[in-house]
């Protein structure tokens, strides 16, 4: 089943007036304020109380967020920022996914912090293996972009170790499946323009990259962390 686009949750970010009529209108009196679908009102993350409430999350995600199943995300290690952002999306129904969507409907803005902050905490999963010669070639891509057509590279926003950005709300990119990696490029891809430099970052950067350039780029940023030794010769 093809996914709808998940960085279609911008388009009502952006249009935010317009989205909070639509939900106060559309939800039972009373219940959640209008205003940003996404505001998250908690007190201080409690990672000990977050890890208690990963039972319900461990059968897709892996213990300590270590995901075996490549359709499904690690969260280990993942920032606490975007993780809350995402929870809070899914929350939202902003973001596609029946499935998460069910899941996060049952969690407070106190259980997302305390769930975004344990496993902000936790190591990331094992690398995984990558073909030497592709991985070469999306290294040098992550590290130079293609200045010619505009491409910004994507150690400028994701950092040297692919480990993102707290502060920026920029997701940690390492230690994800091939699979899952090249599935988000694509439809980042794909998501319509909205010409806005900034949450729109991810469309502008996959927009011009080709098909090779992104495959490149998915191999060696789910095999980042590992060294040539533990490198497959020629594994997809
Ligand atoms: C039945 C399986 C299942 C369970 C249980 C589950 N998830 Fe998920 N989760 C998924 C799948 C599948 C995705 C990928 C969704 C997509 O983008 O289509 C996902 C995506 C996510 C993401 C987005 C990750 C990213 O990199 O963008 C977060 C965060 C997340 N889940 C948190 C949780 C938490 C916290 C729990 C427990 C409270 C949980 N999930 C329980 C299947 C599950
Ligand atoms: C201008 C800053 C910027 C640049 C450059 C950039 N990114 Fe990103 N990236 C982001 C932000 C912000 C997010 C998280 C927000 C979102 O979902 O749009 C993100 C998210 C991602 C994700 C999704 C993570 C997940 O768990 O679903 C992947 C994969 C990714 N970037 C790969 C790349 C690659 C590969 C490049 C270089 C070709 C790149 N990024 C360049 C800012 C950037």
């Amino acid at each position: 089943m093809r996914r709808l686009p998940r960085a279609a949750l911008w388009l009502p970010v952006l249009t935010l007036s317009a989205l909070a009529v639509g939900l106060t209108t559309a939800q039972s009196q009373g219940a959640a304020p209008a205003g940003d679908p996404l505001a998250i009102q908690a007190g201080p993350p409690d990672a000990k109380r977050g890890e208690a409430l990963t039972q319900t999350c461990q059968g897709c995600h892996g213990p300590m967020g270590h995901s075996k199943d490549e359709g499904k995300p690690s969260l280990g290690g993942q920032v606490p920022s975007y993780l809350t952002l995402q929870l809070a999306a899914f929350r939202a129904k902003l973001r596609p996914s029946p499935v998460m969507q069910a899941i996060a409907a049952r969690l407070t803005d106190q259980n997302i912090v305390d769930l975004a902050a344990y496993y902000g905490q936790q190591t990331p999963r094992d690398a995984w293996e990558a073909n030497a010669a592709l991985r070469a070639k999306g290294q040098q891509f992550y590290n130079s972009g293609a200045v010619e057509r505009g491409v910004t590279a994507c150690v400028v926003c994701h950092g040297v170790d692919g480990r993102g950005n707290n502060a920026l709300h920029i997701a940690s990119i390492t230690h994800q499946s091939p699979k899952y990696t090249l599935e988000v490029l694509h439809e980042f891809k794909s998501v319509p323009d909205y010409h806005v430099a900034y949450p729109n970052a991810m469309h502008i950067v996959t927009a011009k990259m080709t098909e090779d350039e992104l495959s490149a780029v998915t191999a060696y940023l789910s095999s980042m962390g590992t060294n040539s030794m533990n490198m497959a010769p020629a594994s997809k």
